[in-house]
């Protein structure tokens, strides 16, 4: 049983489950969804044609983490049961893989970690998520570390060796499948007459005062720079909207978009000069395309992304975030040094290893 719930999370299943499912001799295959995202779950899970057999739906306006995690161990406490699964597969960081991977424990079912070992060592950044995949790795059974690194720090706490595979990142899958030649989009097209900016952002901890400043930095450097459009699908989250429309209304080189599927959202990655943004995901996608990002976070559990050249931790300082994106803008030695591409979290091929090594263990 695959459990999943919010936009990233099945960006990054929705290629597991279909390997699997194509290995239908081998394994049954059953998705849960708990639909803590509503609306970019489903956008998600329409692209990839992956159809739930079971959904929890248990989002409501303006959650707190008490909501999430009280209604993900009721409910599906009663599937687990009536499924009772030979292992459950949670991914990454977020309240559903917690509370679902600590339901699994409680009825003595093995987890299996997608995307496990990722560490900043500071339980309070990001928030929750460091809690949330430290507890989740504490519980595990199985750990598909997406890179060698994972791999070290999943050792260095005591994880047996013998239980962690390095896989690759299965949002590198998800990404080999959406990019194409000669996309286009009326959004695209507006801002492709300048150097077309990325942005987004949610994090819970840069809520507030921090997304306050980060988006007083990035309007104040295009207001000096004629030559920059933007484009910024806005998260769904109420919070974020509201700090978004207050700073950033009513300046028309800077677009405000519902969130983008993501066939289209890596689209408009492929076509941006550069990104800002303070997602994880969004780190481990942009190094294979080549495109500099500014990490708009006081820590990142993807060194791997600041170790290839392509991402800067540049913090939610307004002043930090002002220098940085201008010097980006301006020194193009600057820009030059960091627009390269690499793989560092994998080939695209990370379902299938994990799929592989599933055969074998169960
Ligand atoms: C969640 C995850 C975070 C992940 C992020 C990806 C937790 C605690 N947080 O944070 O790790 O990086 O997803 O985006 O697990 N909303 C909608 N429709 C949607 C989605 C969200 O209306 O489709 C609104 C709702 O009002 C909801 C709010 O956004 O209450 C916040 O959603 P929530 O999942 O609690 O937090 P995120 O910040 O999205
Ligand atoms: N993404 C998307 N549409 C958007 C913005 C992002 O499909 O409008 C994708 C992006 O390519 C990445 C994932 O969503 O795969 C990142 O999700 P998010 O930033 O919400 O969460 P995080 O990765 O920070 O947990």
């Amino acid at each position: 049983m695959l459990v999943f719930g919010t936009r990233p999370e099945a960006i990054k299943m929705c290629p597991l489950v279909n390997e699997l499912k194509r290995r239908s001799d081998q394994f049954e295959v059953v998705v849960c969804v708990t639909g803590q995202h509503r609306r970019m779950l489903d956008q998600v899970l329409d692209t990839f044609d992956v159809v739930p057999d079971c959904d929890l739906d248990i989002m409501s306006m303006n959650q707190t983490l008490f909501d999430i995690t009280c209604h993900v161990l009721l409910d599906i406490k009663a599937v687990l049961e009536s499924v009772a699964p030979d292992i459950v597969l949670v991914h990454g960081d977020t309240t559903t893989s917690f509370a679902a991977a600590l339901a699994a424990f409680y009825l003595h079912i093995p987890v299996g970690h997608v995307e496990a070992g990722l560490r900043t060592g500071d339980v309070y950044s990001p928030w929750p998520e460091e809690f949330n995949r430290q507890a989740v790795d504490i519980i595990s059974r199985y750990y598909f570390a997406p890179t060698e690194r994972a791999r070290v720090n999943l050792l260095s706490e005591g994880k047996p060796s013998e239980r962690i595979y390095v896989t690759g990142n299965t949002g590198i899958d998800a990404l080999k499948t959406t990019i194409v030649d000669g996309y286009d989009h009326s959004d695209l097209t507006w801002a492709r007459d300048g150097r077309m900016i990325l942005i987004t952002a949610h994090r819970r901890e840069n809520l507030g005062e921090p997304m306050h400043q980060m988006f007083r930095a990035i309007r104040r450097v295009m207001e000096e720079h004629p030559d920059v459009k933007a484009i910024y699908p806005i998260h769904m989250n109420p919070a974020v909207r509201e700090a978004a429309h207050a700073e950033l209304d009513g300046f028309d080189r800077l677009r405000l978009v519902e969130p983008l599927e993501v066939f289209d959202f890596h689209n408009f990655m492929a076509a941006s000069y550069l990104i800002l943004t303070d997602s994880g995901g969004i780190q481990e996608e942009a190094p294979s395309l080549g495109k500099p990002v500014l990490v708009m976070r006081d820590t990142t559990e993807r060194p791997e992304g600041v170790a290839a050249g392509t991402l800067r931790l540049v913090g939610t300082d307004e002043d930090d975030i002002y220098q940085a994106f201008t010097e980006l803008l301006d020194d193009e030695a600057a820009y030059a040094a960091m627009a390269c591409s690499s793989n560092p979290y994998g080939d695209g091929r990370a379902s299938q290893r994990i799929a592989d090594i599933l055969g074998c263990e169960l």
